[in-house]
């Protein structure tokens, strides 16, 4: 079965419980957090207070998707935090199975994240390091893109280096109804969309409308 990961980057923050209510009525299977540093991308948004200010309203997982520069340093925290799973860019990592290692050994569950612009290959010595990748299909830092069609491919390709290995394939910006069924199809399995379910009159049934649209 697909999961669906709301993304609150594109939620009201000024109202951020009554947002994730919503969306968990709807059925959601995670929460995908957007960590920025102003670094690693043009913008800025939350830390690990956050984090924990939502481990205390939701007992849905915590996707941490962290765009920042050295992440190990604050690893430990967005664990302690509440984090489920931490993943990180394996552009931002020079010892990217040091770090992968780093995240399991505090408990949680280690994702790496793809640019648009890097291939596959980068994961093909870390594969039994990760339970999640995270294919980008826009260039991270902001909601609302437009989605990138190369990410078809990419996760075709990351699945088959996979082989049987079960960890969750995640697709990551510019996701709409109208592309689940492909990317389900692709190989992904996890869909995370932002703007497409808190940009929604009704976030709950926005949730809904994509698991439909994933398994038409
Ligand atoms: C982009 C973030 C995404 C973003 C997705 O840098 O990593 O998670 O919130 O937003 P949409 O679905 O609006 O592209
Ligand atoms: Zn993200």
């Amino acid at each position: 079965m697909i999961r669906i990961a709301p993304s609150i980057l594109s939620a009201d923050f000024a109202a951020l419980g009554q947002d994730v209510a919503r969306v968990e009525a709807g059925g959601a299977d995670q929460l995908h957090v957007d960590v920025m540093d102003g670094r690693f991308v043009p913008n800025l948004t939350v830390g690990p207070v956050v984090v924990a200010a939502l481990r205390k309203r939701t007992r849905l997982p915590l996707d941490v998707h962290l765009m920042i520069v050295e992440p190990e340093r604050y690893i430990p925290e967005f664990v302690a935090a509440g984090s489920d799973m931490v993943t990180v860019h394996a552009e931002a990592c020079p010892h990217l199975a040091r770090t992968l290692a780093q995240i399991r050994e505090l408990g949680a569950r280690a994702g790496v994240a793809l640019n648009p612009s890097t291939p596959p290959s980068a994961l093909e010595y870390v594969l039994d390091d990760l339970d999640l990748v995270l294919v980008m299909s826009v260039n991270p830092g902001f909601g609302g893109q437009s989605f990138i069609p190369g990410a078809h491919r990419k996760i075709r390709e990351v699945r088959a280096l996979l082989g049987a290995r079960p960890v969750e394939v995640s697709v990551d910006g510019g996701v709409k109804a109208d592309l689940a069924r492909s990317l389900v199809e692709d190989g992904a399995t996890t869909l995370v969309a932002g703007s497409a379910i808190f940009g929604a009159a009704d976030p709950a049934e926005a949730v809904r409308a994509l698991r439909r649209a994933a398994a038409a």
